[in-house]
């Protein structure tokens, strides 16, 4: 069930990134005038990446990659969609920036990619698509140098936990395992994040749920020291589009991050 519900993951993927290609949500006009679209407060956390090889996992079609290039670090970025990759090559490429994209399955990629980096980074919107996540910490530290940096800013996961469809403002409906479970969980796909009115082929998309310590614990077992886990009270970002969030002051409520930052632990 796991290899297939992954399988239909990929076509979903696929078939999202052209929309995503073309949606507001992404503004990949904009992006090509230049900016960069990670958040001020990932800049911060994850420190000066001038000069310093960064690996992006999960990396979609590659806008937060390449603002990681703009911002002077030598990147790579992997994906399992071969239309994410496709498109993250060829933006590189129409604005001159020097990235390297691998197509790869998050679980197959030391098998796929060589070589071992300063930071590695992963963020919003990339857990819940993986149902193992002992393997993926393993993958993470896997690519760490010794003493190198890995940081992830990511939905929280207790907002998982809670239906997201068919709720009002503020009614919050405990529907969904909060610790790791080893049946997928199965959604109608209704569009995408980024264009809710989007017709698609997939019929269904298939995910996992973490709980924290789980994910913390993953890592510390994985040879990561834990520098930091920040959890912030409200989303600011552009993914406004889930009901149950919004608050009504601009600020959402639940659909909150969270964000660790980790360290080698063989760091010198
Ligand atoms: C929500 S996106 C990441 C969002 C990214 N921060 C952005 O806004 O562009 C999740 C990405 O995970 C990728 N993905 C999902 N499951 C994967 C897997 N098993 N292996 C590798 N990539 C996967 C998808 O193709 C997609 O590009």
């Amino acid at each position: 069930m796991t290899e297939q519900a992954l399988r239909v993951n990929q076509g979903l993927w696929d078939e999202w990134t052209l929309i995503h290609e073309r949606s507001a949500f992404y503004d990949l006009e904009g992006f090509r005038q230049g900016g960069v679209r990670v958040q001020p407060y990932e800049i911060e956390e994850v420190g000066d990446v001038a000069g310093r090889d960064l690996l992006h996992l999960q990396c979609h079609f590659g806008i937060d990659t390449l603002s990681w290039a703009r911002l002077g670090a030598r990147v790579t970025g992997a994906d399992f969609s071969a239309q994410a990759i496709e498109l993250a090559t060829r933006l590189a490429a129409d604005l001159g920036l020097g990235a390297r994209f691998v197509r790869s399955d998050l679980y197959g990629l030391p098998d796929a990619l060589e070589g071992e980096f300063d930071v590695v980074y992963t963020s919003r919107g990339v857990l819940g698509w993986l149902p193992d996540i002992s393997r993926w910490a393993q993958v993470v530290s896997h690519f760490l140098k010794p003493g190198g940096t890995f940081y992830i800013t990511e939905i929280h996961p207790v907002v998982q936990a809670f239906e997201n469809e068919g709720v009002a403002a503020g009614e919050l409906r405990l529907q969904y395992p909060y610790w790791e479970h080893e049946q997928p969980l199965a959604f109608d796909v209704v569009g995408s994040y980024a264009d809710r009115s989007a017709q698609l082929q997939t019929p269904t998309e298939y995910t996992w749920n973490h709980g924290l310590g789980e994910i913390l614990t993953a890592l510390i077992d994985a040879g990561l020291r834990i520098e930091s886990v920040r959890e912030f009270p409200g989303w600011t970002g552009s993914w406004t589009s889930w009901s149950v969030m919004r608050m009504g002051s601009g600020a959402y409520r639940l659909r909150s991050p969270v964000s660790c930052r980790c360290s080698s632990r063989s760091s010198p």
